[in-house]
């Protein structure tokens, strides 16, 4: 008999990475309840109650493909995508030095969780200074630790994101409310202002 391929119905779904990982299914589903909570304001509260919980105590084992850090950019891997489109779950591994630019969500709700090490969150007023330029100010600076978690909720939601440990990796776990495909980064020009540019944004591996 000839050898047959995999039927497509088979095969693991690469949205559907978290429900084969034993330590992701409580994850999902308390996010599964969270995202039902009404208002942004509510299930950000929820979510961000989840992550401090799960990962406060170590609840979230992730493989290591999750672990690896990147050369060239901080790595980007696609954990869970909810089937109804209300969230979706993606992990985030920042090798030292690494971080983001200044950046928005596209316009969607989003709650960070640190996994294990320690990360720098600044938050930015972004105002418009003429032409096509901005102005960019730094409000205020949080490092956060393995268990805690922040909400980022548009539309004051111009951050900064990286690294605080400066010779080894930490991981982050980002709930955002919808699939994120894009979103505007600010780029420095010569004059001291900045340039926005939206980013269309993939997963690794
Ligand atoms: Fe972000």
């Amino acid at each position: 008999m000839e050898p047959r391929d995999t039927p497509l119905s088979a095969r693991p779904r690469r949205d559907t990475l978290a429900s084969m990982i034993p330590s992701c299914q409580e994850l999902v589903a308390r996010l599964d309840r969270s995202v039902e909570a009404g208002s942004v304001d509510a299930i950000t509260r929820c979510v961000k109650a989840d992550l401090e919980d799960l990962l406060g105590r170590g609840a979230v084992a992730l493989p290591e493909v999750f672990r690896q850090a990147r050369p060239d950019t901080y790595a980007r891997r696609l954990l869970h995508r909810d089937p109804r489109g209300r969230y979706t779950a993606i992990v985030m591994t920042w090798g030292p030095g690494q971080g983001t630019p200044v950046h928005d969500h596209g316009g969607l709700w989003c709650v960070e969780g640190v996994v294990e090490g320690q990360i720098a969150v600044t938050q930015y007023d972004v105002t418009p200074a003429g032409g096509d330029e901005f102005a960019i100010a730094a409000r205020d600076t949080i490092m956060a630790g393995t268990g805690t978690a922040g909400r980022l909720i548009p539309p004051t939601d111009y951050h900064v994101i990286s690294n605080a440990l400066p010779d080894s990796p930490s991981l982050t776990l980002h709930v955002y409310g919808g699939d994120l495909c894009e979103c505007q980064v600010f780029m420095p020009t010569a004059n001291g202002r900045y340039a926005s540019h939206l980013r269309s944004l993939s997963f690794h591996e």
